[in-house]
């Protein structure tokens, strides 16, 4: 097993932070691609680009891979045979998980929770993400209440930590926790080293502004904390698809602190959180949300999901037109940090049923009328 490990080279930007891990697993297609994308409905003036971090891979795919390149490698350098991790009953963050732990021979438990009523297994249906757990061989603990970020430590933690005990008892293995959406110091390590990534494709010279989805924040910390001891004049921005802004702001200079950056500089001086994008909540479409990533696949080919680049695009485009002076320049580069599986959870397929123009399908009987 501990061949899988690779030794991890930080950035020599990188060699003042604290926690430096000491090897990653690959899992990743990297390095992904950055290209022009014709994002309907943006301002002249602005040119947007992307960076296909939904290319990391096909089921194993997404932001999520980068973090768990160093959290697996971690689990697997402890000795542990079991991961634990959490999150809502379409985490793409669970899903990878369970994908990783299949690929590399490990165990996955996963405590899921769902915005609606799931009060039963019998209620649950393997859509979208949790049928991919499910194929994965991950097993699922339904968790009934909400799980909600402010009471992980109170509430879903002490319940990784009896499971863990119980495989523990039962097995003799060590479980190794994942907090949700893998944001923490360990994890922050897949965007620092993404970071690195970037600037061989040119960032620091080619653009004026990042901006990416903003759900548990170790993507947008990575990102602005390596902007941060690059001195770069990139200004990062964070859609908010969940928390508020204060949440994100707490968590984040607690990831400062952690690295040793506590004293010499805070996340609001490093990141601009935009809010005002989350809709109905989390794991919840409008109307609107929903046509706007119809247009957008309809223009571009580019697929967003419906819980987060869906929102943080939707979010992108509004601000370049009512807010164009949030933004420090005009040229854009939004990360699309993946999440396709929340787009079959069935919400999606009653929306494009729903529309009436187009039709949704033609019989080809009706095409026989057609004079050719
Ligand atoms: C597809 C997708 N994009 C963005 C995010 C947000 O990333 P982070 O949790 O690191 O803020 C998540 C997960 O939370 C995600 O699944």
């Amino acid at each position: 097993m501990a061949s899988v490990l690779t030794p991890f080279s930080p950035p020599d930007w990188s060699n003042r932070l604290s926690h430096i891990p000491k090897y990653f697993v690959r899992l990743g297609n990297m390095n992904t691609p950055i290209h022009e994308w014709k994002l309907p409905n943006v301002p002249s003036g602005f040119k947007v680009y992307i960076k296909r971090d939904d290319m990391t891979g096909s089921t194993l795919s997404g932001n999520k891979v980068r973090k768990l390149e160093f959290l697996f490698a971690d689990a697997i350098d402890k000795g542990c045979k079991n991961v634990i991790t959490c999150g809502y009953i379409q985490s793409n963050f669970a899903r990878s998980a369970a994908i990783a732990a299949a690929q590399l021979g490990l165990n996955c438990h996963l405590l899921l929770a769902s915005p609606e009523v799931v009060r039963c297994f019998a209620n649950l249906t393997f859509e979208g993400n949790v049928l991919l757990d499910k194929m994965s061989g991950a097993s699922i603990y339904l968790i009934s209440n909400m799980l909600k970020s402010s009471n992980y430590a109170t509430d879903i933690k002490p319940r990784m930590e009896k499971l863990a005990a119980h495989i523990k008892k039962e097995t003799g293995e060590d479980s190794y926790l994942l907090p949700g959406g893998g944001s923490n110091v360990v994890g922050l390590y897949g965007y620092i080293a993404a970071f690195q990534e970037m600037i061989s494709q040119g960032i620091l010279e080619e653009f004026d502004d990042i901006v990416v989805t903003c759900g548990t924040g170790g993507t947008v910390a990575g990102l602005s904390i390596a902007n941060y001891l690059n001195q770069s004049k990139l200004r990062i921005h964070a859609i908010s698809i969940g928390d508020n802004k204060q949440l994100f702001m707490g968590h984040i200079n607690d990831l400062l602190k952690e690295v040793g950056l506590g004293d010499s500089v805070c996340a609001d001086d490093i990141i601009d959180i935009v809010d005002g994008y989350k809709g109905r909540g989390y794991g919840l479409s409008t109307p609107e949300e929903q046509e706007f990533i119809q247009s957008v696949s309809e223009n571009t080919g580019i697929i967003l999901d419906p819980c987060y680049t869906g929102k943080a695009a939707n979010g992108l485009v509004q601000e370049l037109t009512s807010n164009p002076d949030r933004f420090q320049g005009n040229r854009i580069l939004f990360i699309h940090t993946g999440g396709i599986f929340g787009l079959f959870d069935g919400k999606m397929d009653s929306y494009l049923r729903q529309r009436k123009h187009p039709e949704p399908v033609v019989l080809w009987n009706d095409l026989d009328d057609l004079s050719i």
